[in-house]
């Protein structure tokens, strides 16, 4: 878990926004996978709360709570070699007071050693944004469709259509980028709202379901490698197919099991 001089820093993301190079993030909830992705080069691995609907079986993340993302945030970060590594700040984590907010994400960065942290939320969030920077904690900022509201803005809907709503997201991105944040993830927004922001910060945003104008793109890794069958949003792009090789894999197993096929000698010790 040491920071190798290779590692990716928030210092780094800046530059490859400067320099015009797309940033990658991608989720993952545990060592091994988190190891795969690190290893494949990635910029930025993040323990999203995700992991309470994609792993836990939940219907939102809402109920994702700090003991959990403390778990997670500490087996990934324990799979890292390379890449910044972002833990996502559970809902009532950081909403309830900016000394909350401090002791929490402090506890990530302290027992999972991550590099930064994510909360959700726009001009509101600023003051709480203010706090943590100031006393040394990166923060990625989180605006357009934020899951830990889903059920303020009517279910998983895209954000930012017409001209004040959009307008909104902007000014949020500013109010944003003032309080100190290293990033922002855009989710569910259209493009031309994605581009807006994009220009109008210095910091990368990275998108997801928000089009290709974002400095960097992230998806959930469950997701892009067809694990989670039931969920096919547009944006989605599967870059493999693997929930149905994991149940042929399986099926194969137990009649292998079943017919006494297996363990066959080539998969038995002698004496
Ligand atoms: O929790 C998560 O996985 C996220 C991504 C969708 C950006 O916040």
């Amino acid at each position: 878990m040491s920071a190798s001089p290779k590692s990716r820093t928030t210092f780094d993301l800046a530059r490859m926004k400067r320099d015009g190079k797309k940033i990658v993030m991608l989720t993952a909830y545990d060592a091994l996978f988190a190891s795969l992705v690190d290893a494949s080069g990635v910029d930025v691995v993040l323990v999203g709360d995700s992991v309470n609907t994609v792993l836990c079986g939940e219907d939102t993340t809402l109920s994702a709570t700090l003991e959990q993302m403390l778990y997670h945030g500490r087996i990934v970060r324990a799979g890292v070699e390379r890449a910044l590594v972002v833990v996502d700040m559970p809902f009532l984590s950081y909403q309830v007071s900016v000394e909350d907010a401090k002791r929490n994400s402090g506890r990530v960065l302290k027992e999972t050693g991550a590099h930064g942290v994510k909360l959700e939320g726009g001009a509101a969030m600023a003051d709480t944004i203010r706090g943590l920077t100031g006393i040394g904690i990166p923060v990625m900022g989180h605006l357009g469709f934020t899951p830990q509201s889903v059920h303020q803005v009517g279910g998983y809907r895209v954000q930012g259509r017409g001209t004040a709503a959009a307008d909104r997201i902007v000014a949020d991105a500013e109010a944003l980028q003032e309080a100190g944040v290293f990033s922002i993830v855009l989710e569910l927004m259209p493009s031309e709202v994605a581009h807006r922001v994009t220009d109008a910060v210095t910091v990368p945003t990275i998108g997801i379901g928000s089009g290709p104008y974002c400095d960097g793109q992230v998806l959930v890794l469950h997701d892009m490698l067809g694990l989670n069958q039931g969920f096919e949003p547009k944006f989605l792009k599967r870059y493999a197919d693997l929930a149905p090789a994991v149940r042929q894999a399986v099926e194969t197993f137990a009649a292998d099991v079943r017919a006494g096929h297996y363990p066959d000698a080539a998969h038995s010790y002698d004496e």
